[in-house]
Parts: structure tokens; C-alpha cells; sequence
């Protein structure tokens, strides 16, 4: 979603603010900007389209400065224009860029018409430039015009505004949308994530909820949401610098795809102790709320929803606690009754998704006995805001479409249910024994590219498509209709195979390509039913199916067939084919597969 990057400092910004908001590509967006301050005078250029749009446009005009900010946004209210582009400027003075949705944008609109203030764009965001204006004669400092300002907000906001009469100065404020200052040696940076700011600085601060901050080259000066003075703490960064280099791949989705078993062996790395989960993987109070959890609420959206519904069937088979499984912007906006010892999971690959932190904020007022968050991104809003952090080690994700994200925190997940287990006085060697095999087996899942590459050409003509799992690959039938539709823009369904004859059936013929999950476990036998039903009504069927499980190519069906892996671990393997299946197929149709249409990477406003 929009992504934010700012910089006072002695030397020219231009370059840094660029070389951010290109790391910040990844989250999806469409235009960009930039407002630079120099000697006085206030440049803007902005683009539509890509950050090299913007780039090409700013080495035209030939501006600089020595403080400045930028954005790209995704649009939410105005279309994709220049002019609805951020930063937004009052009166040629000060400039200002947003993350997030201001909710009472009309009424403060109406109030600062009346007062004189002429309106260029159709955003939320350029009342708070204006708002800041009009306070800015009121108050001594922009610092405080922007404390008063934000008093005034109702909504979500990261914002960073800067007066080309003070430029030695940046000011900065959060609620809801997330900012992150970096230090420097006699400069200074904010972003809205740490990964835009690496190649300038490893030293950050994370806002809180409600804090505003005065930046200078030289100072940082943060107060609370009160209004009161606060020090934050100073964290170092190891995360990897390297977020821009495809390597030898075609798109980052691929990369992602085939970095998954290491992905898997870093998540593992030091967290198994001989046949038991290591006791501080979950960290230091995790043993005690293990033993008394008697019921899971795990909360996520999109594909981290989908492996929390994996989730559900693991915890209830092997860890012998109950668990729901609900979508975030569901679970925040009614009332749900909270079981006896109950752990509350948020799953999130940037830990930053709106509605999971909101979903979270709202479980932490309602009685939970803890919060527990598995998550990619350390330092992001759900690790700092959940009582236990389970870390997937996956490394950055690019794509917008979720992969490896998607494979570890499965992974954390299975540690979780073998923790909980344990803790139960349940025999657990089973799932880590299981879990050792993983990298390899996702391995061997990966050597199937080439035959579904030939696959994927049968679905390049198709406008629909069916996937089928039955028990713990229903959900992984949904993530894979997930990414299908995600990236190819074919629209694909996920059923529970059982419940196909309650009414799918009706949309069975030649044109719906119909993907099965089956592995060999004890539903196989009610999953070639399932099959043979579609099939009497002409359907075409693509089977990724376990060797032994007697599925046979013929004019009606094309088996794939996937190595044999234990049940247990079996969602995480099949997910690998249909990742490729999806990739492949959204080659053929020539969309954008890193950055698809409409969709954001992180989605940090409701
Ligand atoms: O960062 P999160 O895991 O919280 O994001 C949740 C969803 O927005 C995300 O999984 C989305 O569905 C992906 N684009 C799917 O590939």
C-alpha cells in the first residue's frame, strides 16, 4: 500500500528519497511523488504510473534539496492522477505526505473551504495539510500546529510534514499507519518501513500509537500520545539489505517460490531440541500458557487466514484444544464470546495488515489470556503490540502474491500444535519428525515446475476454475484459487469436495478447469468420488495427486503426481504446485505477476 520515505540532511536527499520509495515498490502502488526544499524554495514532482516515472520526471526538472519527503500511494479516495498524487501542498509553504484514511475529511473540508482554502485534489489527505496551515498561524511551531492538528483527525495516519520556511525540520505523526525513524550521522530519515531506509542506515526507532516526532539532522524529539516527552528505544536492524535483486529469476513471486525450502530450514534453525520443540521458540512465559490454553482464536486475513484454517485442523487432532478460525474485518466489528483460557493468534506476514492489529487491539480489551502473534516482519506493530512472537524466517517477501510467507508460517503453526502438545503431555515426535523432512521435500515439490509450466498453457484461455481439497487441503484449495485469481485474474473458487453436489455441481463443463488436492490419507477413497462426479457431468480435471493414489491421465484427467509425504506435513508440500501452477499460468496471460492489478503487498488501511 502507499509507502512513505524522508530525509533531513546536509548533502541532496533526491537519491535517497528515490532509491526508498523503489524498495518500497514491492507493496503495490500507483503514482508518486516527491517535495524537495532548498534555500527557501519548495519543488514538487509527481508522477503516475512507476517510481522510475517519477525518477525520470525529477532528473528533468532538475531539483534538489537537502530536506524533502515522498510517497507512493495507492489510491483510495480520487483516482490515479498527479494531482491526486502525494505530498500535498498548502499555499506554496508546507508539504506533506499520508499513509492512511482520514474518516472526517468532508466536515474538516467544509470548515477549511469556509475559511478560505482552495481544494486541488479529490484526497482525504489535503485537509491536513490545509488543517496544518491554518493552525501553523495560531501556534509557535509546526511541531505544535501538527499536536493540535491530529487532534482534529478521526481516521489512521503516518504522516510527514515539513514548512520550507523551518526545513531544518521534519515533523512526524502516527496512529494507526506505521512510521519508523531511521538515524544517521548528522542526518536523519523517516519511513513507513525500515526496509526503504537500509541502504542509508541499520539504526531505528518505532513510532507508538499517537506519537508525534520533531526530526532535525541532528536530533530526534518524540512525545506520546499525552503530549509528553518519550525516549524509544534505538534498534539495530539485521534484516537483509538485498530486497531489490531478482538474481537469475524472472520475477520476484518465482524467486520466492524456490527460496521456500531455505526459508523452511531458517524458520527451523535452532528452534528443535532432539524430537521436541525447543522450549523458548515461542519465548520465555510460552511453557505455562501452553499448559493452560484450552482454546485457540486465531485471527489473519487473505493467505495468512488460509494457513490459520490449516491450523485449525492441527490443533484440534494432535494438540487436543479447540480452535476458530476467523477473518480480522469480521472478528473486529462484532461481538464474539471468548472460551475459557483462551490464546489469542494473530498471523500476518508484514504485521502491519489494518484490520489483524485492529482485530488484536480490540481481543486485548476482551479477556484473552494472552496474545500471541506469527508474523515476518520483526519490529512491525503486531510483534511489539502481542505478549509472544513467533518469528517465520522467510525473509523479505516481494510479490505481492504470498508464498513463502504462506509455507512458514504453516511451519509455525505445526511448532505451535507440537508445543501445545507437549506442554498437554501429548506425543509430538510424530509432527517434529515430520517437520525435519520439510526442506526436502519442498525440494523435491519444486523439481514438478517444468511439467506444470506445459500444464499451465490449458489455462491460459479460461475465464474460470474450480480447486477441491477435502480436510486440512480445503484450506490449501482455497490458497490456491487464492493465488490464482490473484495474479492471473482467472476467477477461481475453493470448495470442500463434499460440498460439491449442494451446488458447485450446477457449474460443471468443459470451460471450468476443475484442480484437485489429493494426497493419500483416509479421505482419498471420498475424494475420487468426489472426482468421478465431476467427471460424469464433463468436467476436465487437474489432479495433484500422491503417487500411490491410483489416479490415472486420461482425455478427462491430468495427473500430476507429488512425492509421498507424511499427512501431516502434506498442506505445506501440495501448496508448492499450486504456486507454480498459478506463476505459470499468470506468465502465459502476461499480467504483472510481482505487482497485479489493484492490490497492494500490505494493506495498512481497512
Ligand atoms: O501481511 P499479511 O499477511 O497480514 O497480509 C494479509 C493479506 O493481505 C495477504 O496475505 C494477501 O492476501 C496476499 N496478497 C495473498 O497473496
Amino acid at each position: 500500500m502507499c509507502g512513505i520515505v524522508g530525509a533531513v540532511a546536509e548533502r541532496p536527499v533526491n537519491r535517497i528519497l528515490i532509491e526508498g520509495l523503489k524498495r518500497l515498490e514491492y507493496r503495490g502502488y500507483d503514482s508518486a511523488g516527491v517535495a524537495l526544499s532548498e534555500a527557501g524554495t519548495l519543488n514538487t514532482v509527481k508522477a503516475v504510473g512507476k517510481v522510475a516515472n517519477l525518477e525520470a520526471a525529477v532528473a528533468e526538472s532538475g531539483v534538489s534539496g537537502h530536506t524533502g519527503i515522498a510517497h507512493t500511494r495507492w489510491a483510495t479516495h480520487g483516482g490515479v492522477t498527479e494531482v491526486n498524487a502525494h505530498p500535498h501542498i498548502s499555499n506554496n509553504e508546507i508539504a506533506l505526505v499520508h499513509n492512511g484514511i482520514i474518516e472526517n475529511h468532508e466536515s474538516l473540508r467544509a470548515v477549511l473551504k469556509d475559511d478560505g482554502y482552495t481544494f486541488l485534489s479529490d484526497t482525504d489527505t489535503e485537509v491536513m495539510v490545509h488543517l496544518i496551515h491554518q493552525l501553523r498561524q495560531q501556534h509557535n511551531s509546526l511541531l505544535d500546529s501538527v499536536k493540535a492538528a491530529v487532534k482534529q483527525l478521526e481516521g489512521a495516519y503516518g504522516t510527514v510534514v515539513f514548512d520550507k520556511a523551518n526545513d531544518n525540520e521534519i515533523i512526524v505523526a502516527r496512529s494507526g499507519s506505521p512510521l519508523v525513524i531511521g538515524l544517521g550521522l548528522g542526518e536523519n530519515f523517516i519511513a513507513s518501513d525500515q526496509l526503504a531506509l537500509l541502504a542509508v542506515t541499520r539504526n531505528f526507532i518505532f513510532l507508538e500509537e499517537g506519537d508525534v516526532a520533531r526530526i532535525t539532522r541532528d536530533t530526534v524529539e518524540i512525545y506520546d500520545i499525552n503530549g509528553e516527552p518519550v525516549e524509544r528505544e534505538v534498534v539495530e536492524s539485521n534484516i537483509s539489505q538485498d530486497v531489490s535483486g531478482k538474481g537469475e529469476y524472472r520475477h520476484y513471486m518465482l524467486k520466492e517460490i524456490y527460496e521456500q525450502p531455505m526459508a523452511v530450514r531458517n524458520t527451523l534453525e535452532g528452534r528443535l531440541d532432539g524430537d521436541r520443540v525447543s522450549v523458548d521458540a515461542f519465548g520465555d512465559q510460552a511453557n505455562q500458557i501452553f499448559k493452560d490454553v484450552k482454546h485457540v482464536q486465531i485471527i489473519a486475513c487473505g493467505t495468512s487466514y488460509h494457513s490459520g484454517m490449516v491450523a485449525r485442523y492441527w490443533l484440534e487432532q494432535y494438540a487436543g484444544v479447540s480452535c476458530n478460525v476467523e477473518i480480522a474485518s469480521e472478528f473486529r466489528y462484532r461481538e464474539s464470546f471468548v472460551h475459557e483460557n483462551s490464546l489469542l493468534v494473530t498471523i500476518s506476514q508484514s504485521g502491519e495488515t489494518a484490520d489483524t492489529l485492529a482485530a488484536l487491539r480490540l481481543a486485548k480489551e476482551q479477556g484473552y489470556m494472552a496474545s500471541m502473534t506469527i508474523c515476518n516482519v520483526p519490529g512491525s506493530s503486531l510483534v511489539r503490540e502481542s505478549d509472544l512472537a513467533f518469528m517465520t524466517k522467510a525473509g523479505a517477501e516481494i510479490g505481492v502474491a504470498s508464498t513463502k510467507a504462506f509455507t512458514t508460517q504453516l511451519v509455525g503453526l505445526l511448532m505451535l500444535t507440537a508445543s501445545i502438545a507437549q506442554e498437554k503431555g501429548r506425543d509430538q515426535s510424530v509432527i517434529v519428525n515430520a517437520i525435519k523432512t520439510l526442506p526436502n521435500k519442498l525440494e523435491e515439490s519444486l523439481n514438478m515446475a517444468e511439467g506444470i509450466e506445459a500444464l499451465a498453457e490449458e489455462f491460459a484461455d479460461k475465464h474460470h476454475s474450480l480447486f477441491l481439497g477435502r480436510g486440512s487441503q480445503y484450506p490449501i484449495a482455497m490458497e490456491g484459487a487464492l493465488k490464482l485469481k490473484e495474479i492471473s485474474y482467472i476467477h477461481a473458487e475453493a470448495y470442500a469436495a463434499g460440498e460439491l453436489k449442494h451446488g458447485p455441481l450446477a457449474l460443471i463443463d468443459a470451460d471450468m478447469p476443475i484442480i484437485v488436492v489429493a494426497p493419500n490419507n483416509e479421505l482419498l477413497e471420498k475424494l475420487k468420488s468426489n472426482v468421478e462426479e465431476v467427471r460424469a457431468r464433463g468436467g476436465i480435471i487437474y489432479v495433484f495427486a500422491d503417487k500411490d493414489s491410483n489416479f490415472a491421465s486420461d482425455d478427462t484427467m491430468r495427473v500430476m503426481n507429488v512425492n509421498h509425504v507424511e499427512d501431516i506435513i502434506a498442506p505445506v508440500v501440495y501448496t508448492i504446485p499450486l504456486q507454480l501452477l498459478s506463476y505459470y499460468v499468470a506468465v502465459i496471460k502476461g499480467t504483472d505477476v510481482d505487482q497485479p492489478r489493484n492490490l497492494a503487498k500490505s494493506v495498512t488501511v481497512e
